[in-house]
Parts: structure tokens; sequence; C-alpha cells
């Protein structure tokens, strides 16, 4: 692959601020090393997800324009809950203000002491909600997408037989729950294929465990599916998207993904005394059934960008773009997580930084070493967020030390993109100087956010 192109025009931009870098070694001072505590205005490129970060087309934005914000009934929802039922064929839809408020209701009416969730790879927010309520969560990730190094179709499979297994012997009553994460973010943004997801709806229904899937990135998994997976070739988007929900009996979505909004989310489920229980929940924690924690606009940008996120060009722009960095990288030597998934790519802090050991935090002093020489904001996926202590207080670091460069929807060009893999590639190739770092402060959960680092 040679070229990105962009299939849309700019209409509306916002400046990007050049910094020098000497200021950006001041910043990060000012911030203890920590990414997480710049101001995003001192930032060039923002990497630091691809959530809530996405440019909306002018039709969205009109019909921002167009937003009815009555209380109750409001025409806005009718718009929204068409769209999604279009996409998810789902009887009942209930927005809420993101992902994590629908994870949050689901883990109030299901978890609880005692109880299990299982999923291939559970997102951070939804094993908190799940936590929160008492029950535990448990993933069975298929081998393929444990091992960072391996070329595989579709790493963020279920893996159906473990979780057979598993459910057999902790049994069923136990585990009200099953989410497959589509596609997987804590794997890589790995896909996972329509036959594992028809496969690990027919386990969920054999033990008579509700199926739902964890909807963020369904356009991207289905591009996927219509590209890798035989029988799809000449399938639609639209068509791709609709089997996929099929299969389940209801589903969480942070809109602020691939309904290429600002804000937003939603609950659905095909069970009637369920969806009314999860109302009821919701007036309490959100809103009214026909808002949600969102404006009327919020539920017309939603409504909008779930047609836009369907169409094909983008699609292929958006998984494309991931490719083309991939293959720049690759080619330059840069050790980066394989295949590149659909949202993001991993550059691999481990090997890149193979003379920093794990308790001097490679991933940090990758993280670092970009945001100085490029002005670049990625996430460390390693020890300073997985790292943990053990009982005797020994320093147990995380499995993987991984960067994530999550790329925002239709925010960067080409241009952006060969900038970035300009400056990962000179880092790379002077890595030798780079040193690592250690915690002076640290909250006791959650530490990534707002820990405070130290160069050795
Ligand atoms: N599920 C998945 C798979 C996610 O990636 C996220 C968010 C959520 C649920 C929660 O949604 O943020 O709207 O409450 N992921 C973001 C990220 C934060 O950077 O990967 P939310």
């Amino acid at each position: 692959m040679t070229r990105i192109f962009e299939p849309f025009r700019i209409k509306s931009v916002e400046p990007i601020k050049f910094t020098t870098k000497t200021d950006r070694e001041k910043y990060l001072k000012e911030a203890h090393n920590n990414v997480f505590l710049i101001r995003a205005k001192n930032v060039l490129i923002d990497l630091l997800t691809d959530s809530g970060t996405s440019a909306m087309s002018a039709q969205q934005w009109g019909a921002i324009m167009t937003g009815d914000e009555s209380y109750a009934g409001a025409e806005s929802f009718y718009h929204f809950e068409d769209a999604v039922k279009n996409i998810m064929g789902f009887k009942h839809v209930i927005p809420t203000h993101q992902g994590r408020a629908a994870e949050k209701i689901v883990g109030a009416l299901f978890g609880g002491k005692g109880k299990t969730f299982v999923s291939n790879s559970f997102f951070d927010t939804t094993r908190g909600n799940i936590e929160y309520s008492g029950a535990e969560a448990v993933d069975f990730l298929t081998d393929e997408g444990k091992q960072p190094a391996l070329i595989a179709d579709f790493k963020g499979n279920m893996n159906n037989p473990a979780l057979e297994k598993y459910i057999q012997e902790r049994g069923a009553e136990n585990i009200p729950m099953c989410v497959l994460t589509i596609t997987n973010n804590s794997g890589g943004g790995q896909p996972v294929s329509m036959q594992n997801i028809r496969e690990t709806s027919e386990v969920c229904k054999k033990y008579g465990i509700l199926f739902f899937i964890d909807a963020c990135r369904f356009a991207e998994n289905a591009y996927f599916i219509k590209t890798r997976e035989k029988g799809y070739e000449n399938k639609s988007i639209l068509e791709i998207c609709r089997e996929q929900f099929s299969y389940a009996d209801g589903c969480t979505m942070s809109a602020k993904k691939d309904a290429l909004v600002n804000i937003g989310g939603f609950i659905c489920m095909n069970d009637d005394k369920l969806a009314m229980e999860a109302k009821n929940l919701l007036i309490i924690m959100e809103g009214f059934p026909t808002y949600g924690g969102l404006a009327g606009r919020d539920l017309e940008a939603m409504a909008q960008g779930l047609k836009e996120v369907l169409e094909e060009d983008y699609l292929e722009y958006r998984i494309g773009t991931m490719k083309y960095i991939g293959e720049k990288l690759t080619e330059a030597g840069v050790p980066i997580l394989k295949p590149t998934g659909g949202h993001a790519v991993y550059l691999d802090a481990k090997a890149f930084m193979s003379h920093i050991p794990p308790h001097e935090l490679p991933g940090i002093a990758l993280t670092n070493a970009l945001y100085v020489e490029g002005g670049i904001r990625g996430v460390e996926i390693g020890s300073l967020m997985f790292g943990k202590y053990d009982d005797k207080g020994d320093y147990v670091p995380a499995t993987l030390e991984l960067v994530r460069l999550a790329i925002p929807r239709r925010v960067y060009t080409q241009s952006h993109m060969d900038y970035m893999c300009d400056i990962i590639i000179d880092v790379y190739k002077k890595r030798e100087q780079y040193k690592g770092y250690k915690i002076t402060y640290e909250a006791p959960l959650l530490r990534h956010f707002t820990a405070h680092m130290e160069s050795l």
C-alpha cells in the first residue's frame, strides 16, 4: 500500500500548534513525565485514544441543528432508534451518555457476588463495572491472540472449547452473561470472525447464558469479515453487521467509536422484561429512556454517524490507514504487534527498547521519546498500566510492554501519518540513548492516569 486516499474533503479545520523539542521537554517535565498530564494544545498528533475524537461530517453537524430537545418522546430519539434498529435489529434501544454507563446498567442488572461474566477480552471499564457489582470477569481469548508476532486473520476470537469447559466446571447457573468484544480492543483491535460469533452464540444458547456483544467497533469488525472470511466478500457491510448482531441477545455500545460522535452510547436487548428493568435503572442513573443522559442533538449526530460508518470507502480508508502505518514501520524494522488491527497500531516496546528492563518502564520511555521528539502522544499499555506488587511487595511486570497509537476517525491525513512514522523510525534508530523511568507517585487504583515519574 503506497497511498491512503482520504474519502472526504475538509470543510472545517482546527489549527495544530507547533512546538519545539525544548518546549516539549519542558511540558513533559511539568507533567511529571506522564503524557496524560500534558495539555492537549501542546500535542501535535494526539493518538491517546480513538474514542470521542472523531471528526463529524457536515451532515452530522447539520443534523445537530435539528435536535429535538423535548424531555420525553423527542423526534431525535426515534431517528436514533431507527438507525440502531436498522443495523442491529434488537427490539429495545436504550441511550446512555457513553459506553461505560451502558456497562454500569448491565453490571447492576446481572451482576452480584458469586457470579462470573465471561468474554474473549473484557475492556477495562466493562470489567470494572462487573467487579464493582461483586461479580468476577474471566477472559477466554484464543491462543492465537496471545502471540504478538503471530500473523492470523481473527486474533480477537473467543476460545470456545475453553469457554465451554469452564461453563461445565463453574456451573451455567453462576454465569449470567457472555460478552464478545468486537473488535477486541484489549487484544490489539483484532477482529472476531462471523464463525466465531456464531459458535459463541451456540455455546451460550446450549447453557442458557445471555449473549451480549460489546459493539464499539462493530463496523471495523464487519470490514475485516468482508475482506478476510470466506463467503462474505460479496456481502454488503450492512448485511454483515446485521448478521453479527443476529446471533446476540443484546449489546452495549460506546458510540464514541463507530457511531462517529464525540459523546454517546446505548444498550440494546430483545427481552421485554429485562429492557423494562434496564430503563428503570436508566431513569435513576442517566435520564428518561428517550434521551438517556444525552441531548436530542447528540442522538441526531449518532443516527447520522451510524449511517456513514457503513460506507465501504470510509472503512477501506480506515483499516487501510492502520495497514499503511504497519507496513511502513515494519519495513524500517520497527517491532509492532501484527497484523495491525482496526483502530490502532501497537508498538512492541519490549523489543523496541530492549535495553530497558520491564521494571524501568520501557513503554513509558518510548511514549515519552515520541512526545519529546515529535509531539506525538500515544499511551503505554505495559507495566505502568498493568504492573503489580505481589503479596511480598515484589514487583510483577505486565506480560506485554506496548505503546498504543490509536488513530482518531477522519481527523489526520496521510502526511500526518507519514510524519508520525518518520518520528517513530528516527526514535528507533537512536533507541539506545533513551533511559528508563521510576515511579515517584502512584494512586492505589488505575495509577497510569495520574502517576508521576522520573527519568533514570
Ligand atoms: N468497550 C470497549 C471495547 C472500549 O474500547 C471502550 C472504550 C469502552 C467499552 C467504554 O466506552 O469510553 O464510551 O465509556 N475505550 C476507550 C479507549 C476509552 O481508549 O480504548 P466509553
